[in-house]
Order: C-alpha cells, then structure tokens, then sequence
C-alpha cells in the first residue's frame, strides 16, 4: 500500500510517500518521495526554537512541500485520490502550535479524498526509522530480541523490544534529553543551532588534531552507574556552565578552549549513552541494539557503539537523513499502526503534546 505522510511535531515540515507491504516481520517498504523544509536559519537567532513561529512557517510551508512530495513521486494533484491507499501524520508528542499545523492538513486532505487517515507517535516514528533506506529498498531481517536507544531534542530513551507488536519503554532521562544538552551547551558558548550539529563538528576537528586526548575538565557522567536504566543530563549542562563562567572569570576561556569542551561534552555524553544501552542489551541478551532520533546522526556515539559491541550484537542505525526528523518514518509508524487494526475519523482525531508510548 502507498502511504502519504506528514510530519510538523518541531520545526521541519516534511512529506514523504511510501509503499509498505508485508507484516512487521517481513515488512518491505520503499521511499518514493520525501520532502523536508528546515526553519533551522529562522530559530538559529534566538537558538531555540519559538512555538508560535515554527506554527506560522510551517503554514507557509506545507503547500509547497506538499507540491514537491507530488512532483518527485510524479504524481499530479488530481490523481493523488487514486494513487495512495492512506494517510499518515503525527499527533504527537510535540510542539501544539507545530502538531495542529500539519494534523489540520491531513485531516482536510483525507476528508477531501476520502481516504483512512492514522495519527502517530513521533516516537514510534523515530524507532521505525530504521525500516526504511534512502536509496534502496528495506526488508526487515533484523533479530529479536532488540534494544532501542531513542535519543532526539526532547527524549532519551531506552526501549526493549521481544516482538514487533511490543514496544516496552526501559528507562528515560529524568530531565534533560541528551539532545537538549548538545543545544544548551551549544548555546551557552554561542556556537549555533541547532547545538548538537555544531558541538559534534567542532569535537571531531578537536579530536583529530588531538590524538589520544584525555579529559581535563572532568565534565561528570551522570547516573552511568545506576542499577537502572535512566538518564540525567542537566547536571552536565549546568557544569559546562560553570566551567565556561568559571574560565570567563578567569580570562582562559578562548576559541581552543571552547572546542575541548565540545570534545569532552561529547566524550561523556556518547559514553553514557552507549553503557547504559549496551547494560540493558545484556541484562536481557539482546541480538540487536539500535539506535534513532536526531542524536544518532552523531558519528562519535555510532563509532563508539561499534567499537564497543565487537561482535556482540548487530548494531542497527538509520540512514543519517531518517536520524533527524522526516516523514518517511512517519508512513512507517502509519503503516505499523494499520497493520495493528488502528483507524483514526477525521472528526475526532486530535493532536497530544505529551503522548507517549
Ligand atoms: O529527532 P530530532 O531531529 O528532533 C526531535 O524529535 O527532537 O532531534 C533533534 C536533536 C537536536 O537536539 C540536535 O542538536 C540533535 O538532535 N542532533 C545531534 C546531531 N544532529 C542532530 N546531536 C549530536 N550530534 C549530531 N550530529
Ligand atoms: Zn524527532
């Protein structure tokens, strides 16, 4: 079947159509087309971003990147009723401003067409982004048992998974997400937005002039060995505030300064991430461990998971453009969400800010 969805949880407005076949454990699904706008340049201003004005770009937005999901797929607008078989969109979790933006579309856009409309968990999103390649076709040969890191702007999350119809949350941060970390460190050394893109680029140029560097500010690594399976991440941020104020004072904080702390900030950030999640992955003798959200575009935390899991298990990443927000793994969450006898009505379907799995 042919999946349109749309995505508007955050600040990008995005599209995609997808054919899915199959059950969830023989699941094949192919992109055929995939748009995205990134209001990135707009929300780099203020360093964050503003609900109310990611709400109006995505109204400017949707029109365009709904023309543009049509012309790659090669579909004219009068056809589309004929050409795909459901609609997909995001509910939540997310910004409310954003989440009406694009569930108002799809909704009208069903209605009109007359076709099943499904709303989905971002973060079911998110983990399935791993069943869809950008340039090939995917057939799910992943083994069970699974173990999920979901780490993206405002979630860090670990997920077992013995069957495909059961995703059970282990662990969660108990404040920040390890993506807000990246962006408030980010932030507090003004160096861009969003954080994590910038503090991992400026780490990695750091670590290649750096050999064998060790850590010199002793940023802490927050609950890394607790008996469970959550996180902390604002302990660090506030540290790296301190150290940059602490520095500032001081008259040592500087250019080659602020790049080893972008260095240490993702040393303990990745580390954490990869031995909590390697932890539960032998607490319930995984096969797999695999990764998604935002924060798994990040090369440090996919090096290091490699090194570390030797040949333990298969390690399982999305292609770096399905890490970030998308819609193409939204009609994969739709999909599944089908497969499971959801049907949404268009009258009563409602976007929720705070949904959860
Ligand atoms: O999944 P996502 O696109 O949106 C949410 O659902 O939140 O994740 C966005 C987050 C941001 O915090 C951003 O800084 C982070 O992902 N991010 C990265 C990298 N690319 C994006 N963090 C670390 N390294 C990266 N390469
Ligand atoms: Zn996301």
């Amino acid at each position: 079947m042919k999946i349109l969805s749309i995505e508007t949880s955050c600040d990008d407005t995005a599209m995609a159509i997808v054919e899915c076949n199959g059950t969830l454990n023989n699941l094949s699904t192919k992109l055929i087309s995939n748009a995205i706008s990134s209001q990135t340049k707009l929300h780099a201003k203020s360093g964050g971003i503003i609900p109310n004005l990611a709400a109006r770009e995505h109204e400017k937005n949707l029109i365009p990147i709904f023309n543009e999901v049509l012309r790659l797929a090669k579909i004219k607008k009068q056809n589309l009723g004929k050409e795909i078989d459901l609609i997909a969109v995001t509910k939540g979790p997310g910004l409310q401003p954003s989440l009406l933006m694009g569930l108002n579309f799809a909704k009208t856009l069903a209605y009109i067409l007359n076709k099943p409309i499904i709303g989905v968990n971002h973060l079911l999103g998110h983990i399935l982004s791993n069943f869809i390649k950008n340039n090939e076709e995917f057939k799910n040969e992943i083994k069970l048992p699974l173990v999920c890191l979901l780490v993206s702007g405002g979630h860090t999350q670990l997920y077992k998974i013995n069957s495909w119809d059961k995703i059970e949350l282990m662990g969660e941060t108990l404040d920040d997400a390890s993506g807000e970390c990246f962006d408030k460190i980010a932030k507090i050394m003004k160096l861009g937005y969003p954080g994590g893109v910038f503090v991992s680029k400026i780490a990695e140029q750091f670590r290649n002039k750096n050999k064998n560097c060790k850590q010199e500010f002793n940023l802490p690594k927050p609950l890394i060995n607790s008996k469970d399976y959550n996180f902390s991440f604002s302990g660090l941020k506030t540290a790296v505030l301190y150290l940059v104020q602490r520095l500032k004072k001081e008259k040592k904080f500087n250019k080659k300064v602020s790049e080893r702390i972008c260095f240490e900030a993702e040393e303990v950030i990745t580390d954490v991430l990869v031995h909590k999640t390697l932890k539960l992955a032998k607490d319930i003798n995984a096969k797999t461990v695999m990764i998604s959200g935002g924060v798994s575009a990040n090369q440090r935390l996919r090096s290091k998971f490699l090194e570390k899991i030797g040949g333990e298990f298969d390690f399982v990443c999305p292609d770096k453009l399905m890490s970030t927000d998308n819609a193409a793994m939204i009609a994969i969450a739709g999909y599944y969400e089908y497969l499971k006898g959801k049907k949404d009505d268009c009258l009563t379907l409602e976007v929720d800010a705070n949904l959860q799995i």
